[in-house]
């Protein structure tokens, strides 16, 4: 698959998602081949650490191609997500030319408004780079978090692939960058941004897809102690936590029983490694109690034998 090519099958995604050690399910699979296919943005929603922002990282090692990355928060405003002026260097230029005795204020103003002082942030710097066999990845991450105000220019954006700088033009992308847009839906995206992408919930994993992925990442850890550790997450999401444990904290859990070298799963072990794996000290308090632990210790080993 080399630069720009897209993968020529649902099949072939997903193999070059795993080759990429990313561990999708035929839906993810199919909402990414789609995605690429028909050059539309994929939209990612689901709880926090279900592997959403990493589709984005993975695609771009996958197709090689850049990673452009815009972390959205609350304030995030278009100066930040497209492009400034360089106004301390505008203002050295002016000095400079005042300093020089001739200036001439057209010349000057034309100058200073030129592409050398112009910052593109991440959507100006996708549209500039997006030319046909190398269209970067742009990754619009944690979108509920910006404000409605974003979503709308977002949306204009979408449509087009345009950005019009007043003082310089307009510039276009010559074919759409590979958009991956993530939310955990802390509050609901409109249906207009909805309806231009292609959109995948990422459900917390199954059983097998979790293990899957624990073998990949963490390759050194026992094949039993594998099955418990990912047993024990799923059955501790279906209890009554403020924060369920995402994939990140499995992964987090299984490195440090390895680097404990567990090779089993007891009590002991789960009190002392609970802190890999629940970061709030209610979930905490709540699975340290004897009835609780022993009914999910149970349940992991049974699936571990
Ligand atoms: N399907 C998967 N295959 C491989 N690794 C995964 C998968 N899902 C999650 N991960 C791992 O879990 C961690 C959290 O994923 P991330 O993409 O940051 O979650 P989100 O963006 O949904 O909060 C990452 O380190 C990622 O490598
Ligand atoms: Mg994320």
């Amino acid at each position: 698959m080399s630069d720009g090519k897209f993968p020529e099958s649902i099949e072939a995604v997903q193999q070059a998602l795993a080759a990429h050690d990313y561990v999708a399910e035929r839906g993810l699979a199919t909402t990414i081949f789609l995605a690429l296919r028909m050059r539309r943005p994929l939209f990612l929603e689901g709880e926090p650490g279900v592997g959403k922002t990493e589709v984005a990282k993975v695609l771009a090692r996958m197709l090689r191609v850049p990673l452009i990355r815009l972390q959205c928060y609350e304030g995030l405003d278009v100066h930040t997500a497209v492009y400034e002026w360089n106004y301390a260097r505008q203002l050295l230029e002016i000095r400079l030319a005042e300093a020089s005795g001739q200036v001439d204020r057209n010349r000057l103003l034309a100058e200073i408004f030129s592409p050398d002082f112009l910052i593109a942030r991440p959507l100006l710097q996708a549209v500039q780079q997006s030319r046909d066999g190398q269209a970067p990845v742009l990754l619009i991450d944690e979108l509920d978090r910006s404000d409605e105000e974003f979503e709308a220019f977002l949306l204009e954006l979408l449509s087009d692939f345009q950005i019009s700088i007043p003082e310089l033009g307009t510039v276009r992308a010559e074919v759409p960058p590979v958009v991956v847009i993530t939310s955990n839906r802390t509050r609901e995206i409109h249906d207009a941004l909805k309806r231009r992408c292609l959109y995948y919930w990422v459900e917390y994993p199954s059983f097998e897809k979790e293990l899957a992925i624990v073998r990949r990442r963490v390759p050194g850890l026992a094949e039993q102690l594998a099955r418990q550790v990912v047993a024990f997450v799923q059955a501790l999401r279906r209890e009554d936590l403020y924060k369920p444990p995402g994939v990140a904290e499995t992964l987090d859990w299984a490195e440090a029983l390895l680097a404990l070298d567990r090779s089993e799963l007891d009590a002991a072990t789960v009190s002392e490694t609970l802190g890999a794996l629940l970061k709030y000290r209610d979930d905490v308090e709540l699975v340290q109690r004897p009835e609780v632990q022993a009914r999910l210790l149970e349940t992991a080993r049974a699936r571990g034998a």
